[in-house]
């Protein structure tokens, strides 16, 4: 996708050359400053009863006399915030889909200036308008000609446009990196093929990139990574990514993703309906290796390292059996009562791992706990951290990229259901707080670290009829990553 911006008066829109004019009207009256053609075919639908000037409306006006594109859509914004005016364009998109024309211009009308967080999200409501999963479905239709977008800008600060067009970009590319390799089945994204992933994304970004087999983790002394892996007859992998934009005395960015590519649950084996969204178990992984593309590719003045511990979670002869004991790299020992909380298990040990960078933050992104969609839902992502300025530059970024989280606690209270009489801790406590219970065992693995814990399961993937990866959270870590080299 082609993004450019050009500035232009108001009369120089309606006479503007493209495909399609996708206009977004902010507020619910007619602005002012819209021109002469566009103020009288939006009236006109408006007073033929076919067009509210409402929040969420939209409508395709088809060709108009005085408009040079041949194709006009209206969408309305109740207001000009950024996170408002993406769901107009989503829906403005929306009305063009399926018709000829692959340049549309967009003019944002009643936005008063235009912001880099415009142009953003205008990037990536597009993106999320064309993106067609067809790996293993060529014959999926394409959706969409779609190929330029170009944003008309009358009185915007065309430095933040183009900042925010070129962001958006780059975001763009690493949310629909993150979506390609999250929608493979667990077949087609076994952990070797992660690795492969990780080696190719290396090679094109210019990342160095490591990836540990079974051998070199056992080495290591990964003891609680391996007890998961040890099911499957499929290896694990242990992934390093290191992109270096700042000089290596600088402290690192670690961000740790889980990489299950099939989680069945393993022996505490779980019910059938809906396994096969268990392909998206490595959700984490593909955001970290969509974060470290998003990051290159803009070239970022920071040090930035993805650690992916990637397995199968298998019931077999081999697998591992509640009640099994395990000793984690940090030398803390784990009884495993439920091998289906086998994400904490793998992520403790890349955790420790972490430590070698003597990193400035730690960030592991997980689809950890079903708790967490009941807590959340899918629309904002479970934040917890114990460092109230990492959660504060967390949620800001989340905010700003218009893919938020919400922080939820850690007391020392939460802690004493890991408690267990054959090991340091047991890898589950109760049903009830799932979530909080799950990060306050990965925050026994984070004493040395300013650690955060991002669980996504409900917002990394979608169910039902629009199944399929998000590409969350790309741009929330993209925004955090770019905030800690204070370019954000
Ligand atoms: N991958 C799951 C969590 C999950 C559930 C993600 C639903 C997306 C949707 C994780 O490995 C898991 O199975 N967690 C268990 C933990 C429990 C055994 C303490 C869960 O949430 O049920
Ligand atoms: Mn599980
Ligand atoms: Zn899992």
């Amino acid at each position: 996708m082609d993004f450019r911006h050009q500035q232009t008066t108001a009369a120089g829109v309606a006479a503007f050359n493209a495909d399609a004019l996708l206009l977004v009207v902010a507020g619910t009256k007619l602005p002012s400053d819209l021109p002469r053609p566009l103020a009288q075919a939006v009236q006109a639908a408006v007073d033929a009863g076919d067009l509210a000037l409402e929040n969420g409306r939209s409508l395709y006006l088809g060709r108009q006399s005085g408009v040079k594109a041949p194709r006009l859509a209206v969408a309305v914004a109740g207001d000009a915030s950024p996170r408002v005016i993406k769901s107009a364009l989503a829906q403005g998109l929306a009305q063009l889909k399926g018709l000829g024309g692959k340049h549309v211009a967009v003019w944002l009308s009643g936005v008063g200036s235009v912001g880099a967080a415009h142009a953003e999200a205008l990037s990536t409501a597009t993106a999320d308008a064309v993106y067609v999963y067809r790996h293993t479905k060529p014959s999926a239709s394409a959706g969409s000609k779609l190929a330029k977008v170009t944003l008309l800008c009358a009185r915007a600060d065309e430095t933040a446009v183009a900042e925010g067009l070129k962001r958006g970009a780059a975001i763009v590319a690493g949310v629909t990196l993150a979506r390609e390799v999250a929608n493979r089945p667990a077949n087609h994204c076994t952990p070797t093929m992660l690795g492969e992933h990780a080696e190719e994304l290396g090679r094109t970004m210019k990342l160095k990139v490591e990836v540990l087999g079974r051998k070199e983790i056992e080495k290591l002394g990964m003891g609680s990574f391996l007890a998961v892996s040890q099911g499957s007859d499929e290896p694990p992998r242990f992934i390093v990514l290191r992109y270096t934009g700042a000089p290596d005395t600088e402290a690192p960015v670690v961000l740790v993703g889980k990489g299950i590519t099939f989680d069945t649950g393993g022996i505490s084996i779980k019910p059938s309906g809906d396994m096969d969204e268990m392909k998206f178990d490595m959700g984490g992984a593909a955001s970290v290796l969509g974060t470290l593309r998003a990051v290159a590719q803009l070239k970022a003045r920071v040090n930035l390292v993805g650690l992916i511990p990637t397995c199968e979670n298998m019931p077999s002869g081999k697998a591992i059996k509640p009640g099994d004991v395990v000793k984690s790299l940090s030398g803390q020992t784990i009884e495993i009562l439920n091998t289906d909380a086998e994400g904490r298990l793998i992520l403790c040990d890349a955790l420790s791992y972490a430590e070698r960078f003597k990193p400035r933050a730690v960030v592991d992104i997980a689809t950890l706990t079903g708790a967490c969609v009941v807590a959340l839902g899918h629309h904002r992502s479970g934040l917890f951290t114990p460092h109230d300025e990492l959660a504060q530059t967390l949620s800001a970024a989340g905010d700003a990229a218009l893919d938020p989280c919400w922080r939820m606690p850690l007391d020392a209270e939460y802690d004493d259901v890991l408690k267990s009489n054959f090991a340091d801790m047991a890898n589950v406590g109760p049903r009830a707080g799932g979530a909080i219970t799950a990060a306050m065992f990965l925050k026994r693995f984070t004493r040395k670290l300013r650690w955060a814990h991002l669980d996504i399961a409900g917002t990394a993937y979608k169910s039902g009829a629009q199944k399929g990866a998000t590409g969350r959270p790309v741009g929330l870590l993209t925004h955090f990553v770019l905030a800690q080299a204070g370019g954000g």
